[in-house]
Order: C-alpha cells, then structure tokens, then sequence
C-alpha cells in the first residue's frame, strides 16, 4: 500500500511525464505536416479549389479525409482512381454519368472553377495519409 506522500508523488511524476509526451508527440507532429501534405505545392488554383468545396456544402454528401457525412463516396484518392476528365464530367452533369440513381447536385461551374476544384482533389490524394484510407482487405 502506498503511503498518502508516495500516491501524490506517483500521481503527479506520472501526470507530468504523460504531459511531456504529449507535448514532444504533438510538436512531431505539427513538424511533418509541411512535409506529408507536400505543402509546396499547394498551388492558387487548389486553394481556390478548397474555398469552392467548403462554399458548396461537398462535405454534406461526400468525406474527405474521413470527415463528413456518408452519402457519397470518400472523396480522397478519387484523383488518382478515376482520373480528372471524370471528375470534369461529375462537376458538369452527374446525372448523365448515374441515370436515375442516387443524386449529386448539379453545379453550374465554369471551367476555371472545375480546374480549381481538381487541382484540390489532386493536392489532397498525394498527402502522405500513413496508409488512409485502408485498402480493403479481400480474400484472394
Ligand atoms: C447531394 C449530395 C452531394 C453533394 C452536395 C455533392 N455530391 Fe459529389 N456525389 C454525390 C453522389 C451520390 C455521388 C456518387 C454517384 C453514384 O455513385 O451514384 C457523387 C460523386 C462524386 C464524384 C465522383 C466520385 C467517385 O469516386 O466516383 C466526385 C468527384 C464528386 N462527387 C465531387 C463533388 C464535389 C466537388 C462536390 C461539391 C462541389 C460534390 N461532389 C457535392 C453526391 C453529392
């Protein structure tokens, strides 16, 4: 049994060295981010591209790196997976592409814009994720 003293040193060595942890984790964080999301090359038209996707409410039918709402699919390496003619395609007429199946809004964007929100998806799919999002596990 511990005696009071050795409880309350016991209590406060370990919530200090739980505290320190935290900090050094969080500061090693913080410091690879420019790296893993290869900030340099955020370009104007990406940035632009991020203020369309927040501005037309993307995020209330699509995730992007795992945050938002389930409706449509997770947005993250779409870029790399289907290419940035379909997401031109997707952006001009969803209902051409899924006749009659579940609904995408259709947007009136220029083609500026289109690019803009392309060059976001682009940027976003080549961030060093630590493996996000899994691939499925399929049995051979
Ligand atoms: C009302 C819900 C809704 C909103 C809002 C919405 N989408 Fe979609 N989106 C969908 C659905 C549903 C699909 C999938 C079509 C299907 O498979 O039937 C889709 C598909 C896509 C795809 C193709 C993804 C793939 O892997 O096939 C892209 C790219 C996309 N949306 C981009 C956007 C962008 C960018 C915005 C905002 C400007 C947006 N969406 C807003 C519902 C939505």
């Amino acid at each position: 049994m511990l005696s009071k003293a050795a409880a309350r040193n016991f209590f406060l060595v370990g919530t200090f060295l739980c505290f320190g942890a935290f900090v050094l984790l969080t500061i090693d964080t913080i410091s690879k981010v420019p790296a893993q999301t290869n900030a340099e090359n955020l370009t104007d038209s990406a940035i632009r591209g991020k203020h369309i996707f927040e501005t037309n409410n993307c995020m209330g039918c699509h995730t992007i790196l795992g945050e938002g709402a389930y409706y449509a699919p997770e947005l993250t390496k779409t870029y790399p997976k289907r290419g940035a003619e379909f997401i031109r395609l997707m952006l001009t007429d969803p209902e051409k592409l899924y006749p009659g199946q579940r609904k995408m809004v259709k947007y009136d964007f220029n083609e500026q814009e289109k690019d803009d929100v392309i060059a976001f998806l682009k940027w976003i799919s080549e961030m060093d994720l630590n493996g996000f999002p899994a691939e499925p596990d399929l049995m051979q």
